[in-house]
């Protein structure tokens, strides 16, 4: 059996810090509510005229391969996994590939939210073992600042989306590796989380950009309380089926990655698996929630300050808009 191994992580945050106080001098809200709903006490934003989504995802992917001692040509597939992508087509996959100075190597674009790196690990799983590839590069990498609303309507998404890149290098490996993934998807929630323009189902009159009266179209629109409630549910019952499927207990866990979805969201999840402070890593303190982009970091971050030893169990999981819904068990 062959299986698939990460050997390098890197990740990049745009320079721009935002904190609690530069939002609430621009819409109605404040610090105590940001850091007890979300713990969230800054973020970082892009300056949209130096950073695009790929290029933030070539920076992370550079400091990953060279922690894994490796050079952009030894890349024979990128799967990058973003709901921001740079145009509206093509995906920002190929914009990777030009960026790294690739040539035709293929690049698939995931468009699973914040769901998307683990869906986006376990693609590069399957391709490594079934041999068709030996490394590739996977990204998670969001630029959800221009998306946002800034107003105090928009306060409940302003407040916690943020912009920032992951990457991991994946290679065939004789023992595990990435021991299972396990993706899930509900899509009768997809106007819970969504953004709904440049939407192709409308009639062709309302795509005419001097028609698009209503601009709200074109941010993220999330009803909070809803996708909260059913993350704390989807993210303990894929975590146990992870668990289930390796024959392993919540004990066995040595870190849980969760998506930086929300503190209290982690903070919950930790509980119902009595892990202690030391066996859950966020950083959703510092960043935000990045999306598809907050597990590479975070892992990224994890391995950089020495807190994934060979050998040990990590447990990636992550909620997000569709629903959509993952996790990953991998043996470090
Ligand atoms: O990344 C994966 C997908 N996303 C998530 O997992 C996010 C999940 N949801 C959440 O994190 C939380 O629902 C939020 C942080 C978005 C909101 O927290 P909440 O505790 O669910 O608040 P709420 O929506 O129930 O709103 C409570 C109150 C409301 O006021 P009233 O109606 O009680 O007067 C909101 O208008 O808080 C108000 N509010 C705010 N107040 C100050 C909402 N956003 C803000 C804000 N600042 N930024």
């Amino acid at each position: 059996m062959r299986y698939s191994k990460i050997v390098g992580l890197g990740h990049h945050v745009p320079e721009t810090v935002i904190t609690n106080e530069y939002l609430s001098s621009i819409m109605d809200t404040n610090n105590e509510w940001i850091v007890e709903r979300t713990g969230i006490q800054e973020r970082r934003y892009v300056d949209p005229s130096k950073d695009t989504v790929a290029n933030m995802a070539a920076k992370a992917a550079r400091m990953a391969l060279q922690r894994a001692k490796l050079t952009e040509k030894d890349i024979d597939f990128i799967v990058f996994a973003t709901i921001t992508p740079d145009y509206f087509f093509p995906g920002s996959g190929v914009l990777l590939q030009r960026e790294l100075g690739l040539e035709s190597i293929g690049a698939l674009d995931i468009r699973n939210a914040c769901s998307g790196f683990i869906y986006a690990l376990s693609v590069a799983d399957q391709f490594i073992k079934t041999g068709m590839y030996k490394t590739i590069l996977v990204v998670g990498a969001e630029i959800q600042s221009t998306a946002i609303d800034m107003t105090t309507r928009g306060r409940n998404t302003a407040v916690i989306f943020a912009d920032g890149a992951g990457a991991a290098i994946l290679q065939p490996s004789e023992k595990p590796g990435i021991l299972s993934t396990h993706l899930h998807s509900d899509g009768r929630f997809a106007e819970e989380l969504y953004v709904r323009d440049p939407g192709s189902s409308r009639p062709r009159e309302e795509r005419q950009p001097e028609q698009i009266l209503d601009t709200t179209h074109f941010k993220v629109v999330m009803n909070g309380n809803q996708v909260f409630k059913h993350a704390v549910v989807r993210f303990m019952e894929v975590i146990n089926e992870a668990l289930n499927a390796n024959q392993l207990k919540k004990e066995d866990i040595n870190l849980l990655v969760p998506h930086q979805a929300n503190l209290r969201i982690s903070q919950y999840i930790q509980e119902k698996l009595a892990l202690r402070d030391d066996q859950v890593y966020n950083n959703i303190m510092r960043y935000g929630n990045t999306t598809a982009a907050s597990i590479p970091i975070a892992l990224s971050e994890a391995w950089a300050e020495g807190k994934i030893k060979e050998n040990d169990l990590l447990c990636l999981a992550a909620f997000g808009s569709g629903f959509t819904w993952a996790s990953a068990l991998i043996r470090w």
